[in-house]
């Protein structure tokens, strides 16, 4: 690993991992050994490797899959599912699956041709979708903190995005951890200062079977335009995400302490139809595209 001057075998590597895992979660005040962690899992390598690496450091965890109803040439739902099915089994852990379509009536791709938000892919459709039901099953299960398994290439290519069209309430809330607040149950990542290539070699070496390939709608996506520029940079200079990540959350506490957070005091409303808090009084985003569909 260039970018830390570290090169270590399979066993110290894996070690390594679950270490600066738990590091990171101290770090940045995500969660204790008491907390109940429902494990945002899609299949892939990062969701896997993170669920395995917590279950070995003793966290309580349970998975949720969401099933998005995708296609492509390779059945990507259905593999991804039975790969997320497969880990939970084969650890004896908990996995609640969501079934877009049979929930809610249509797959992403279905609910994207019908909606305004999805003109051109269905990603964003597919965000709201997500963010809803994690943030649904996550306090209908009692839950106390939902984790995904962003990595720092995933952290690194939005905050890259987001400095290009400086989107200061974006920036404002990219944070490894973003709290609770009146019913959403708080969210981290404790992957976020892992490179890509960790987290790949980490479920490798860890023996996890994940899905390899990425959703078909990713192509061509402004994240992987980024994420191989960003590579580029990498390579010339080791460390480079590294830095320019862990240097923005140092210069966001100046950048907005004399801020107003007003997006984070605002009050929020309870959505007629669902429950789950608004920003706005009246249906939530997710019920207006359900309904609209
Ligand atoms: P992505 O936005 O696809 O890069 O995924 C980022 C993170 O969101 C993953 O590491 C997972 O933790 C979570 N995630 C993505 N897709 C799903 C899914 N279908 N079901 C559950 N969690 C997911
Ligand atoms: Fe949501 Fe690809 S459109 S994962
Ligand atoms: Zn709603």
């Amino acid at each position: 690993m260039r970018q830390h001057k570290l090169a270590l075998c399979k066993h110290h590597f894996l070690e390594w991992v679950c270490d600066q895992t738990e590091r990171n979660i101290n770090k940045y005040k995500m969660f204790t050994k008491g907390d109940r962690v429902l494990v945002a899992v899609s299949g892939g390598k990062d969701s896997l490797a993170l669920w395995d690496a917590l279950n070995k450091l003793g966290y309580t965890t349970g998975g949720v899959y969401i099933n998005l109803g995708i296609s492509g040439d390779d059945q990507y739902s259905l593999k991804s599912q039975s790969l997320a099915e497969k880990f939970a089994s084969d650890h004896n852990l908990v996995l609640h699956i969501v079934n877009i379509k049979s929930d809610y009536g249509k797959t992403i791709p279905e609910f994207s041709e019908t909606n305004k938000r999805g003109k051109s892919k269905p990603c964003s459709v597919c965000g709201l979708l997500k963010r809803h039901t994690m943030n649904e099953i996550g306090s209908r299960k009692g839950y106390d903190v939902l984790v995904t398994g962003h990595n720092l290439d995933d952290e690194v290519s939005v905050l890259f995005n987001n400095v290009l069209g400086w989107q200061v309430d974006f920036l404002r809330r990219q944070s490894p951890l973003i709290p609770a607040k009146e019913g959403l149950i708080p969210k981290a990542k404790p992957f976020c200062r892992f490179y890509e290539r960790e987290t790949a070699a980490y479920a490798i070496l860890a023996n996890i079977e994940y899905i390899e390939d990425e959703c078909p709608f990713s192509e061509g996506s402004t994240t992987i335009q980024n994420k191989e520029l960003l590579n580029h940079l990498e390579h010339q200079r080791a460390g480079t995400k590294l830095a320019f990540y862990l240097k923005f959350l140092r210069a966001k506490k100046e950048l907005f302490a004399d801020l107003e957070d007003d997006k984070y005091t605002e009050a929020l409303f309870s959505c007629p139809t669902c429950g789950q808090p608004t920003p706005k009084q009246g249906n939530c985003a997710f019920c207006r595209m359900v309904t609209r569909s």
